[in-house]
Formats: C-alpha cells, structure tokens, sequence
C-alpha cells in the first residue's frame, strides 16, 4: 500500500485513495468546497511522487511543474509526499478597505491587496480568513477599481460568512489562486444580445461582467436579470437602473423568487444569436437554464459559474 508523508507525519493508505479524503481523514485539514475542480481551495503541492489525476486540465502548466495539485481530483497510487496551502506561505495578503451591508443578508467586502492583482470581470479565488477558506467571485474592474470587491450571501448561518460579519476595516485576509470559470466578457460579441441572468450575489461576477461590456462599448442589446428572494434583496438594484437611464440597449429587470415561475415562462429568445451569462446557487442556475434552453438557446451560448456550496 502506498505511503503518504506531511511534514513529520506517515502513513499508508489504500491504493486509488482520493488524496483529498486521505488528508482529511488522517487530521490533515485541506480545504474543499466543490469537489468538483473547480474551485481550488483544495490545493496542495507535491514534493515528492505524484498522484493519479483526473482533471490535469484544470490548474495551468506551471502550477503543475510546481507540484501543485487538486486533492479532490487525485487519487493515491504510490508513495506521495505532500505539502498543504498555507495562506501565509503561499497566499497573497489582503486588507479590509470597506465591509459593508447592500441588503439585510449581502455583504459587500472590499479588499487591498499587498501587490496588484492581475484579474479579468467574471474570475473568482478563495478567501481565507480564520483558517476558513471559501471561493468568492470577484465583482470588481481591474481598470475602474483599486481594490477587489466581494458580494457575500450571508443569509445562512456558514462559517466563513460568520467570519466575515466580524471583519473591520484594516483586518488581514489571504487571498488563494486566481481562477476563471466559465463567466468573462468577449470583445467579439460587441454587437450581439447579451442576457446576464443572476441568481442572488451571483450578481457580483455579472456586475463585472456588465461594467466591462459597457467599458468596451458593448453595442447589442444587454439585459440584466436579477432574481432575489424578495425585493428588498435586490442590493444592486440603484446603481443598475442609474446605468439603464440613458442607455437605450440596457434594460435591467427584478425578479422575486415568488414571481419565477411566471417571469420564467414569458422568457422568449429575440435572437439565436443570443449570448447567456448565468450564475448563482444550483438549483437557480439549473432553472433559467432549462428555460434557455427550451427557448432555443444552442448549448454552446450558454455560459455558467455555479456557486456550489461547501460540500
Ligand atoms: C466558484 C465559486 C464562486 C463563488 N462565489 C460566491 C460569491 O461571489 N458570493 C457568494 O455569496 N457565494 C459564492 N460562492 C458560494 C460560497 O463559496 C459557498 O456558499 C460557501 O460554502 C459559503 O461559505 P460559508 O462558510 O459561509 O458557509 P458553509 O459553512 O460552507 O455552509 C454552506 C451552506 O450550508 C449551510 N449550512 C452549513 N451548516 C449547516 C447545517 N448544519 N445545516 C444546514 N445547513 C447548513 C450554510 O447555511 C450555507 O448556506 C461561490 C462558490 C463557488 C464554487
Ligand atoms: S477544486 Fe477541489 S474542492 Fe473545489
């Protein structure tokens, strides 16, 4: 059976282990949160030996030179000699600019970054604060802003986001790896309709996306749906209608979760050319994008970050 090592600690485990579970279920806290690939807070870096891994596309070739991996995506095949993130080692450190309440449950976190961080709309990272680490979707503009803004859904009690309720300006937070998901504004789609569908603070990404298209003179028409709770969660909803007046191909809509079934049924494609950008938790994601597709969206034009929750 193959042996895993962390630091002075050693091992065997089964053969095919995931490397993840292994961690874990020997007191070596690695992080996770969608098991899946996509969010990297799972990270740890290989110092010597390799494991078996299903998803090699999803960190860059250099990340992988350097002996990073995704424990959720690996599997323990021979001995293995591991080293877990460590935000102060290996994460970028941040400061509270500004943390404050959009709507009764959105939690807007503006963070500095020690060095300039190179990002484009629509990308997330994980945040690491008290040892919790959790991706968040960045709703700010590299070229606009100066620091790096978050939209936090703190209406359930978590972990991270009872973290966050207690940070003030000048607390320390780490900032994980940078990652793209499928959310990101293309300079090629300047004439084509462009829907924004979000679900709660999956509204962050696509505030990013929209301030982007319109810096890049997005000439289609944009529509912006945001589906809340109720509409006193519509924390966006003033700077958005503020950016529609004036702008004839800018139209924003505020859908209530009681008002989804019916808003959804009227949903009608205008164009096949059409490009949809969706994000938020699961089962909102997977509604609007039944509907799209049963309007005719081709898959292909359908574009979606999902905010799984920690698992
Ligand atoms: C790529 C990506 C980007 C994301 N971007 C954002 C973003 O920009 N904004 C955002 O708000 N979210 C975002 N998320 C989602 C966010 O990371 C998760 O919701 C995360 O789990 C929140 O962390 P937490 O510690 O606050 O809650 P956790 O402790 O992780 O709990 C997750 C959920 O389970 C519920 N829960 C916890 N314990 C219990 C229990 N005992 N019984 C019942 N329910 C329980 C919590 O209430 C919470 O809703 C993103 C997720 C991904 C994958
Ligand atoms: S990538 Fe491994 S837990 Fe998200």
């Amino acid at each position: 059976m193959p042996e895993l090592r962390v630091g002075e600690r050693q091992w065997t485990v089964a053969a095919g282990s995931n490397l993840l579970d292994a961690l874990n279920q020997n007191g070596v806290s690695v992080p996770y949160s969608c098991r899946a690939g996509s969010c990297h807070a799972c990270l740890v870096k290989c110092v010597e030996g390799l494991p078996s891994d299903s998803r090699p596309d999803a960190l860059s070739h250099e990340q992988r030179r350097q002996g990073w991996r995704l424990a959720c995506q690996c599997q323990v095949v021979d001995d293995l000699q591991v080293e877990t993130f460590d935000p102060l080692r290996d994460g970028l450190a941040a400061q509270v600019a500004a943390s404050d309440w959009l709507s009764p449950s959105v939690l807007r976190l503006r963070l500095t970054p020690e060095r300039p961080l190179r990002y484009q709309a629509g990308q997330h990272l994980v945040l690491w604060a008290d040892q919790v680490a959790r991706p968040y979707s960045l709703a700010s503009l590299p070229e606009e802003d100066r620091f790096l803004e978050f939209h936090l859904d703190c209406r359930q009690p978590g972990a991270f986001s009872e973290a966050a309720r207690q940070l003030k300006i000048g607390d320390p937070i780490r900032l994980g790896e940078l990652r793209g998901g499928a959310l990101h504004y293309d300079p090629d789609w300047n004439t084509r309709p462009l829907w924004l569908l979000a679900a709660g603070t999956g509204l962050g990404p696509l505030f990013g996306i929209l301030r982007e298209a319109l810096r890049q003179h997005h000439q289609g028409a944009i529509r912006v749906i945001h589906l809340a709770h109720d509409a006193g969660e519509h924390y966006l909803a003033n700077p958005l209608q503020a950016m529609a007046e004036g702008r004839e191909n800018l139209n924003v809509e505020l859908w209530t979760a009681a008002e989804l079934p019916a808003a959804l049924a009227q949903l009608r494609l205008v164009s096949r050319q059409t490009l949809a950008l969706v994000c938020g938790a699961p089962d909102s994601v997977d509604a609007f994008a039944r509907r799209l597709y049963l309007a005719g969206l081709p898959r292909n034009q359908l574009l979606a970050d999902v905010f799984v929750p920690h698992g």
